[in-house]
């Protein structure tokens, strides 16, 4: 365990314990959460993973195998947004935000190592957030409900780190469950667990990390936000969640914003149809018709929502070619993964599916994609100690 062998080099001694939280991929729903609506993602194997133990005196001392810069120093009397920059501003805003929510966090010593891809769009944020609240909680004794600490990290996220986000990465690194998606509805915060394992139906799921850097910070997933902001408020609706029928963006006199509102009334639509089709395992078509929503939704993200970018569009049209049943951009979009439905290893396997899409970027002189099996995992829980 790496982050172990980290904290043992920095800290000498042993940690307390070891947690770990995922990263996550969507099967469905994107630019949907922060319009109140819903989205189905599913944690993956990989994750970030934080060693700690606790110290005397109000202090986290941070170190990251990722950052092998200096050992961060964060001081927990008269924490505020905008003190710690950087990556330390996650962990440090999860101890911030507990605070606020009336949790006495105490010392602490975290090692965090990451075998998340980074900049791969595949919530390498969220999990180092998410790991962090574990850690931080079980080692001050404090029994915070789940639901809490999504709330608790995504307000790091947002308030303390300054990044816009909705609230589908933390719940997913904290309430998803190992061979289903997470259907949440983001304006109740209900949530359920849907049946998802692609492997019984003869399916894989290959996530294609286009290499692009993904960045949420640099305005363009703002923008987004606000354009889908005033095309509820031009709708005379509380937000797009409330769009009833795609007709009703007719209405829309700006094409800009009736597109982007036809993207999240088409996607929310999607994850439903999604979510029916995974209930009904019956269905001999389940899968096919899966990557035929997927490919509808890259579509509708690079035409309606433009967030694509030339590594995704030119990922999916690959995969298509080789085989895939259908595959999408996941995330915010400008950079980061792929996510394809591919046949199972025991059929031809992702192989061809991968070939294809090496081949489209050799062929435009790209920096070769990286590919990731995804598997629908556990979420976020002590591994150690
Ligand atoms: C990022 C954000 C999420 C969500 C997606 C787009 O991953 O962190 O909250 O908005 O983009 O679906």
């Amino acid at each position: 365990m790496k982050a172990a062998s980290l904290f043992r080099a920095r800290f000498g001694g042993e940690p307390d314990g070891v947690w770990l939280a995922p990263g996550r991929a969507n099967l469905m729903g994107e630019h949907t959460d922060y319009n109140d609506g819903f989205v189905l993602p599913f944690a993956l194997g990989q994750g970030v993973t934080a060693a700690a133990a606790g110290q005397t005196g109000r202090r986290l001392t941070l170190c990251s195998r990722q950052e092998p810069g200096d050992v961060v120093e964060v001081g927990l009397d008269g924490l505020a947004p905008g003190l710690v920059t950087g990556w330390a501003a996650y962990p440090a805003g999860v101890a911030w935000a507990l605070e606020a929510a009336g949790h006495r966090v105490p010392g602490a010593c975290l090692a965090i190592d990451s075998d998340l891809p980074a900049g791969a769009g595949l919530s390498s944020s969220a999990a180092l957030e998410c790991a962090t609240a574990l850690a931080l909680t079980s080692l001050g004794g404090l029994d915070v409900p789940r639901a809490e600490l999504v709330t608790i990290a995504r307000r790091a996220e947002n308030e303390f780190a300054g990044v816009p986000t909705g609230i589908m990465d933390q719940s997913a690194s904290l309430l998803c469950r190992a061979g289903h998606a997470l259907l949440l509805d983001c304006r109740s915060l209900e949530t359920s667990q849907v049946p998802f394992d692609p492997a019984v139906a003869g399916a894989g799921l290959l996530l294609i990390n286009t290499r692009a850097r993904h960045e949420l910070a640099d305005g363009e997933y703002g923008r987004r936000r606000a354009e889908c902001e005033e095309a509820a408020r031009r709708l005379g609706i509380p937000s797009l969640r409330d769009l009833t029928n795609l007709a009703d963006t007719d209405s829309l006199t700006d094409p800009v914003l009736r597109r982007r509102a036809r993207h999240v009334f088409s996607d929310n639509q999607r994850v439903l149809e999604v979510v029916a089709l995974l209930r009904d395992p019956g269905r001999p078509d389940t899968y096919r018709e899966i990557g035929r929503l997927l490919t509808q939704a890259h579509v509708s993200l690079r035409d309606d929502f433009e967030v694509s970018w030339p590594e995704a569009d030119a990922a999916v049209e690959a995969a298509l070619a080789g085989g895939a049943a259908g595959a999408r951009m996941i995330g915010g979009g400008f950079g980061g993964s792929v996510l394809a439905l591919v046949p199972a290893a025991s059929d031809q396997g992702s192989g061809p599916v991968r070939d294809a899409v090496t081949g489209a970027f050799a062929r435009r002189g790209w920096t070769a994609p990286e590919f990731l099996d995804a598997i629908p995992a556990d979420s976020a829980r002590q591994v150690s100690g």
